[in-house]
């Protein structure tokens, strides 16, 4: 069928059929589809969606687009998660070593932060030495090794969603549920997991601003996940206030490793709770029905592994096997460190109501914690830290938050934005619930 067709009969409200669909994916992989027809096709689908099946077979077209990582001779079972991006939002940092730490292999491929959001790439290279950029052959004998392996994605892994992803970022048809949902369980299928844990984030710092939008997305995703065979998770979490303390590179490496040292200062005990559940739904995957089942259990299992120091260890011997420097694990103060370290000041007294995550993504981002655009440099030692949490009882002139900057232009920015970030009640507050609902195919 020629291209042109395939672009008419989405139009024209048609399903299109599997090898439509893969036909289409491998010769705009390869180059034999320009972009224009690209284009199009991707608006055709962006204004009349897409079936299950249909989001499928795209999902599958794509991971099959480039290498398959097949983990099968190191582990027998292969647990992953992912999240959709949220602010402070180190959640992985903590949960590979945790997980790993009860006897699960865990091997992830992380990318680097766009935008607002953070990626787990840049803060693990706040370690001096880190090293992302590992061969397929390094990634597995690491894995196999040491039970635990963190670094960049493969040029080579669904590289029809990469070249997909660049071209959607122009056409305004990123926000798309089967785009979004088959773009994020590609990935996740290449890289060879059987059970998945999804992350969905809901809430202005979230890619997904209401908890319907989350449910939908996760809902597409659980779908796929078991259409393709895997075991699939999907947490609906909240991200209108920051997770945890920390937003910013080397801030939320320290935070991870503090919460690992079993010192959660009270602020970031949402981010340690928050953790401890994406690990023990993890767990609840790995366990394959025979372990692991009581995801409650697992919580006080996890609890101790973040409490004994065994978490921790797993992240230092993690980053000693990717060369970084374990003294800056050991003693975090030798974290890249901003030069201008100011608080910020409650301008009343009362009840923390609300805390603007995305005006905190903005202050961070501001103060040149993220990039605009691939590419662009970073600062890993700047950032922000949000001491004060919804439900908090604060005094007039208590310090709320801490900036920490590198220019002082920036830092008196990031102050008055960080200033009309809070909002306060005279009467108490409730803080939010970290997870909305759990969608689950096991
Ligand atoms: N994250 C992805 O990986 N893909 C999308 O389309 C959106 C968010």
């Amino acid at each position: 069928m020629r291209v042109v067709d395939i672009i008419a009969k989405k139009r024209d409200g048609e399903a299109l059929s599997r090898e439509e669909i893969h036909d289409f994916i491998q010769a705009y992989t390869r180059g034999d589809i320009p972009d224009y027809q690209a284009a199009a096709w991707l608006m055709t689908v962006y204004l009349k969606g897409m079936t299950r099946q249909e989001i499928v077979d795209l999902t599958l077209a794509m991971a099959q687009s480039g290498d398959v990582l097949d983990l099968s001779d190191i582990l027998e079972y292969a647990v992953d998660k992912h999240s959709s991006g949220g602010v402070g939002d180190k959640t992985s940092l903590v949960v590979l070593p945790l997980v790993a730490a009860c006897g699960v292999t865990v091997a992830k491929m992380s990318g680097r932060g766009l935008g607002y959001s953070g990626g787990t790439l840049d803060k693990l290279e706040s370690i001096a030495g880190y090293n992302v950029n590992l061969t397929g052959e390094q990634f597995r004998a690491l894995a196999k090794k040491n039970g635990i392996v963190l670094a960049g994605q493969s040029a080579s892994l669904a590289p029809a969603d990469a070249k997909l992803y660049a071209l959607r970022d122009v056409t305004a048809t990123v926000p798309s549920l089967p785009l979004i949902a088959s773009s994020i369980m590609s990935k996740k299928i290449a890289a060879g997991a059987n059970g998945i844990v999804l992350d969905v984030k809901y809430g202005r710092g979230a890619f997904m601003p209401t908890v319907e939008d989350a449910r939908a997305l996760a809902q597409i995703m659980v779908e796929i996940g078991t259409d393709a065979g895997r075991d699939v998770v999907a947490l609906l979490s909240n991200m209108n206030q920051p997770l945890g303390v920390a937003v910013g590179n080397a801030l939320e490496i320290r935070e991870a490793i503090q919460v690992m040292s079993g010192v959660t200062p009270d602020a970031a005990s949402d981010f340690e709770d928050h953790c401890l559940i994406v690990a023990s739904y993890m767990l609840l995957l790995a366990g394959r029905g025979q372990r692991w089942t009581d995801v409650d259990a697992n919580q006080t299992l996890l609890r101790d592994k973040l409490n004994n120091g065994d978490a921790l260890g797993v992240f230092r011997r993690m980053v000693d096997a990717q060369d970084g420097d374990i003294r800056m694990v050991d003693d975090p103060s030798l974290l890249p460190t901003a030069r201008l370290i100011v608080p910020v000041a409650a301008a009343r007294g009362g009840y923390i109501a609300d805390v603007d995550a995305l005006a905190v993504a903005r202050a961070s981002f501001d103060l040149g914690a993220g990039r605009e655009k691939k590419g662009d440099p970073i600062d890993v030692a700047v950032g922000v830290e949000v001491f004060a949490k919804v439900g908090a009882f604060i005094e007039a002139g208590m310090t709320i938050a801490m900036v920490h900057a590198n220019d002082e232009l920036r830092l008196a920015a990031a102050q008055a934005t960080l200033q009309a970030t809070f909002t306060y009640s005279d009467l108490p507050v409730t803080p939010p619930a970290l997870i909305d609902s759990v969608i689950s195919s096991v």
